[in-house]
């Protein structure tokens, strides 16, 4: 099915802001980032997405390159974030491939249910390594990509970088941490050690030109996490009612904090959590 540009995008951004950029994002089959990289696409950019399923991520890979035409995106599976080796190899492929990597999304995460009396060692560390130790990996597998963008379009530093700046990474986080959850233990410590890898490669990499930051969804509709991990539905007056703006949010709205974030206007934008939740975590709600 194509998706129509309004389905997935604003219509305050400019068609062609991505051009030549080319953008790497693991758990790129997952439906939040597929819709940010969608939105990419869109925009201008190619992209490879990385995911385990080898099936679902090259059938995703083709479903977002309908998102403009000549779009070039490929889906490369099998790619375990926990695995270094594997994904150097993707980021070596998506470069050779794509002429480069300009772009990162660090988005693949593994979630469950369950209170620390039943979450094993080996329970705790899966998470950990797919949510902390993936996203490190990812980092290191694309930094040299990153930097070589950066240097680029990176002047003195005295003055704002010129249109079109490469060297981003977006970390994709959550709002658990900010409050306390139950049956969360792990993705909360996994988590809240994202959003601070965010802040370290900020101050290392900013001035070489590269940004970091971190984009925290809160309960967004259609989601994995929100269908399998929620014990609400949206039409639940109970799963609104302390949502400050009273509904759940849309991967749409994801992908237009990606798209700021990536864009010129996000170029002073470095080592932030950016909370796309309609204001929920200050009520504490947790989905
Ligand atoms: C207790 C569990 C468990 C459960 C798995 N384990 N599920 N323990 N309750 N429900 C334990 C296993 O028993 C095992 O420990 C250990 O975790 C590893 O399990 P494996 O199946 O071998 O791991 P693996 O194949 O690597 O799978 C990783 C996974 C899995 C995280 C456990 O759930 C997964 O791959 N999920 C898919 C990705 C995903 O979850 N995406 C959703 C992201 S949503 P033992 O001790 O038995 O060896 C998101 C948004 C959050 O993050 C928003 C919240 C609303």
């Amino acid at each position: 099915m194509v998706l129509q540009r309004q389905e997935y995008l604003s219509d305050v951004w400019r068609d062609g802001i991505f051009e030549n950029k080319v953008i790497f994002c693991t758990g790129g089959a997952g439906t939040i980032c597929s819709a940010q990289v969608r939105a990419l696409v869109h925009l201008g950019a190619n992209a490879c997405i990385i995911g385990r399923n080898v099936e679902k991520t090259e059938k995703m890979a083709k479903d977002i390159a309908t998102a403009r035409s000549g779009a070039k995106v490929i889906g490369i599976g099998a790619v375990d974030v926990r695995d270094p080796q594997s994904l150097q190899d993707a980021a070596d492929r998506c470069a050779k491939e794509l002429g480069g990597i300009d772009f990162v999304i660090a988005g693949a995460a593994g979630n469950f249910l369950a209170p620390i009396s039943q979450l094993s060692a080996n329970a705790f560390k899966s998470v950990i390594d797919i949510d902390v130790l993936g996203s490190y990996n990812t980092v290191k597998a694309t930094l040299p990509y990153l930097q070589q963008s950066a240097k680029l379009y990176k002047t003195d530093g005295k003055i704002p970088p010129p249109k079109g700046t490469g060297g981003r990474i977006i970390f994709v986080s959550a709002t658990m941490h900010y409050t306390g959850t139950a049956m969360q233990t792990h993705v909360s410590a996994a988590k809240a050690a994202v959003d601070t890898l965010a802040h370290s490669i900020c101050i290392e990499q900013g001035p070489r030109g590269i940004t970091a930051n971190v984009i925290s969804p809160g309960p967004i509709a259609g989601t994995e996490g929100m269908e399998r991990l929620s014990a609400s539905k949206e039409s639940d007056g109970s799963a609104t009612k302390h949502i400050p703006s009273g509904r759940w949010g849309t991967v749409k709205e994801i992908a237009d904090a990606t798209v700021y974030i990536f864009s010129d206007a996000g170029n002073y934008v470095n080592g932030e959590i950016l909370v796309v939740d309609g204001g929920s975590w200050h009520t504490h709600f947790q989905p």
